[in-house]
């Protein structure tokens, strides 16, 4: 891979425009668990039962209860070498890295990345039912919990299946010009996440998939092993490859 990384800096006679996707494998090793390695369930609950609408509206109280406990589990995890990679990432290229999250713990934010895209929502907001207005929230959310601009209750601010991803517009800009695509612990199952890397190749980007094992042999290079390992090495990799090209 180092030697195709220094071919494209080269090519391009600067710092490369990167987008990276992350999945639940990059915050695995950080205790929070992923969504399909226990056989399509979530911690032990049926994805049809918390994440959908309809799973909302008929049991409420069970999917308040499953963000409740997704919320604290995620704030007693630490951020781990691989969330650190892409903050240095992040301050090697500024605005030329855009990253793209589908996970909803904020390990990204703690970890110190700025430019981030929640495109499956966060834990730690809620969003209101009535006028739809967005607020941070870290406590416990149930329907007692009331928006304070309109009264209304209040639900998870978390993209469930069959709801629009947020972000769409921009995350398609980058994507359309970016020079290197990498998708970090995802399994590449769900759209339109699971496009990006396509979408990213039919634009000539030379792309990268960093899992444990590959999901896809469509890419143009992929980094084997656990992601407090592999992201970090990527970095380096493209470190040497920017000195090298460009001196
Ligand atoms: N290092 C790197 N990759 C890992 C690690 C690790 N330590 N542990 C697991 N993985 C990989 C797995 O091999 C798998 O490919 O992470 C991926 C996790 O896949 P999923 O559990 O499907 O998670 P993700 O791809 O993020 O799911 C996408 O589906 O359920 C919805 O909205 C939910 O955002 C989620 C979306
Ligand atoms: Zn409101």
């Amino acid at each position: 891979m180092l030697n195709d990384l220094i071919t494209i800096v080269r090519r391009l006679g600067r710092l490369p425009n990167i987008v990276v996707l992350t999945g639940a494998g990059i915050s695995a090793e950080s205790g929070i668990k992923t969504f399909r390695d226990q056989n399509g369930l979530w911690e032990n609950h049926d994805i049809e039962d918390v994440a959908t609408p309809r799973g909302f509206r008929k049991n409420p109280a069970l999917v308040y209860r499953f963000y409740n406990e997704r919320r604290k589990q995620a704030l007693s995890c630490q951020p781990n070498l691989a969330h650190s990679a892409l903050v240095e990432l992040e301050q090697l290229l500024g605005k030329g890295l855009s990253l793209v999250t589908q996970n909803v713990d904020d390990l990204h934010e703690r970890a110190g990345s700025t430019t981030l895209f929640h495109m499956h929502g966060e834990l730690n907001k809620a969003r209101c039912l009535g006028c739809q207005k967005v607020f941070a929230w870290t406590g416990d959310l149930d329907d007692t919990s009331k928006c304070e601009s309109c009264g209304s209750i209040m639900r998870p601010h978390i993209v469930w299946f069959e709801e629009i991803p947020f972000f769409m517009p921009e995350i398609e800009r980058p994507l359309k010009k970016c020079d290197i695509f990498v998708a970090i612990g995802t399994s590449g199952v769900v759209y339109p996440a699971a496009g990006f890397y396509t979408s990213a190749k039919k634009t000539g980007s030379y792309t990268i998939e960093i899992n444990l094992q590959r999901t896809s042999h469509n890419f143009h290079a992929f980094m084997e092993g656990p992601a407090t390992q592999s992201v970090p090495q990527f970095v380096v990799t493209l470190k040497m490859a920017i000195e090298q090209a460009l001196g």
